[in-house]
C-alpha cells in the first residue's frame, strides 16, 4: 500500500514535470545602441522604473510557472550573476551559460543543449511585453509544431523581421528588414519563441548562428511546421534610448501593466506627496531629496539617493541611482546613469544620454541628443 502511494506520488510529480518548462533568456548582446548606458551596465540590467529589466522578465517567467531559467550571457555577465545568483531569492533555478565570443541568437541555444530537457521558451532579453506566456504555451500545444513564434503587428514593419504565415498560422517565410513599401506583412517577429528540443538538431555547434537568419528558414525548408502566434499585446524593443524613455512613459501611464502604482509612487512617495512642484506621474525610490522649489514631472523616475536642488526642473527623464542635480539645472527628455552630477544652472537638452559618473559642469549646456560617457 505504502509502495503504491509512493508510485502515485512519483507519477504525479512526473506529470507536473511534463508541464514545467524551461526558459532561455538571451542576454549576451553588447547593447551598442544604448551606449553610453551600457558601458557601465549590461542592457538586461538597465533599470525599468528602478528595477533591473531582467528582474521584471524573471517575474513574468515565475508568474507563468516557469522555474528553470537559463541565462545566455556574454557581455558584462558578472553584473547579472551578482544580482540573480542561483535564483533562489526569486524562487527560480538560474543557470548561466557565458559565451566567450557571442554565439548569436541560435548559437546561444545550441550552447546550452545539455541543460535543455524539453520544450522551452526563448526570450530576447530586451523586449518589454504584456504577452501571456501560458496562453502561448496552450496555443503551441494545440498546434503541435516544432516551434511557435510570437508576432505583433506594427505600423512600420521595415526595421523588423517580417513573418509570413497562412490562415492556420503556419509560417512560410521570414523577411528581415524589407525595404519600406515592400513589406509582405505588418506582422513582425516579437522575440519570444516556444521551441521543441528537436530544433537544436538544426543548429550547428561551435559557431555564431542567427535564429532569425539561419535556423528558422532552414527549419521551414526542411518541412517542419513553425506557427505564428499573433497578439495585440503591449510590445516594445528597448534597444534605443527613445524606446527606453517610451517604455517608462508607458509603464507610468499604465499602458504597459507592470504593477507600478500610477501618480506619485515608489518608496519616495512620502517625500514627494504634497510637494508643490511635482507633476505626476513621478516614481521615486526611497531616500530621494527634492528641494521644495524644484519642479519634477511629468514622466520622471528618480533612482535611489537622487538629490534635486532648488529651482531645478526635470521633465520626461529617467535618473538612475545617486544622481545629483544642482540648483537651477534643467533636464528634459534625457537619461542619466548612476552617479551623474549635473552642476547648478546646467541644461541637459532633450534626447541626451549621460553615462555613469559623468559630471556636467555648472552652467554648461548639453546640446540636445548628446551622448556623454566613455568605456571604463
Ligand atoms: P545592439 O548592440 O544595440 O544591437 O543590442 P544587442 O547587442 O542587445 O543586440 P540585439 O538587440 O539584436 O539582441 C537581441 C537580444 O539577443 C538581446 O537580448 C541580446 O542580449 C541577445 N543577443 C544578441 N546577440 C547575442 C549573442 O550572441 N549571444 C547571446 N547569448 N545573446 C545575444
Amino acid at each position: 500500500m505504502a509502495l503504491k502511494k509512493c508510485f502515485r506520488q512519483v507519477a504525479a510529480r512526473a506529470n507536473e514535470n511534463s508541464l514545467v518548462m524551461q526558459a532561455i533568456v538571451l542576454v549576451g548582446g553588447e547593447g551598442t545602441r544604448l551606449r553610453p548606458l551600457t558601458y557601465g551596465t549590461p542592457k538586461p540590467m538597465v533599470p525599468i522604473v528602478n528595477v533591473p529589466f531582467l528582474a521584471r522578465t524573471m517575474e513574468r517567467l515565475y508568474a507563468a510557472d516557469i522555474r528553470d531559467v537559463i541565462l545566455a550571457a556574454g557581455y558584462m555577465p558578472q553584473a547579472i550573476v551578482d544580482y540573480f545568483g542561483d535564483g533562489s531569492r526569486l524562487g527560480l533555478k538560474v543557470t548561466y551559460a557565458i559565451e566567450e565570443t557571442p554565439l548569436g541568437t541560435a548559437g546561444a541555444l545550441k550552447n546550452v543543449e545539455e541543460h535543455i530537457t524539453g520544450p522551452f521558451f526563448v526570450l530576447n532579453g530586451d523586449i518589454l511585453t504584456s504577452l501571456d506566456l501560458p496562453a502561448m504555451r496552450q496555443y503551441h500545444q494545440r498546434k503541435g509544431g516544432i516551434g511557435t513564434l510570437h508576432l505583433i503587428r506594427v505600423d512600420d514593419p521595415s526595421p523588423f523581421g517580417c513573418v509570413v504565415h497562412d490562415e492556420s498560422g503556419k509560417v512560410s517565410a521570414f523577411i528581415e528588414k524589407p525595404p519600406k513599401g515592400e513589406e509582405p506583412t505588418n506582422e513582425i517577429n516579437a522575440g519570444t519563441y516556444l521551441l521543441e528540443r528537436e530544433i537544436l538538431n538544426y543548429i550547428p555547434a561551435g559557431r555564431k548562428v542567427s535564429i532569425e537568419h539561419e535556423t528558422f528558414p532552414q527549419v521551414i525548408a526542411a518541412g517542419k511546421a513553425l506557427y505564428a502566434y499573433t497578439t495585440d499585446d503591449y510590445w516594445l524593443d528597448l534597444g534605443r534610448p527613445e524606446q527606453y524613455l517610451a517604455a517608462h512613459r508607458d509603464v507610468l501611464s499604465g499602458m504597459m501593466p507592470l504593477l507600478v502604482e500610477l501618480g506619485i509612487s515608489g518608496e519616495g512617495k512620502e517625500v514627494l506627496q504634497g510637494h508643490p512642484g511635482i507633476v505626476p506621474p513621478v516614481h521615486a525610490a526611497g531616500d530621494v531629496v527634492v528641494d521644495a522649489s524644484a519642479r519634477v514631472g511629468p514622466n520622471v523616475v528618480l533612482g535611489e539617493s537622487c538629490s534635486i536642488g532648488a529651482d531645478a526642473v526635470i521633465r520626461e527623464s529617467v535618473l538612475w541611482d545617486r544622481v545629483s542635480v544642482g540648483s537651477g539645472a534643467v533636464i528634459e527628455h534625457s537619461i542619466l546613469a548612476s552617479r551623474v552630477t549635473v552642476g547648478p544652472k546646467a541644461r541637459v537638452g532633450a534626447g541626451s544620454v549621460i553615462g555613469h559618473d559623468v559630471s556636467v559642469e555648472p552652467g554648461a549646456t548639453i546640446e540636445p541628443g548628446s551622448r556623454l560617457g566613455s568605456p571604463p
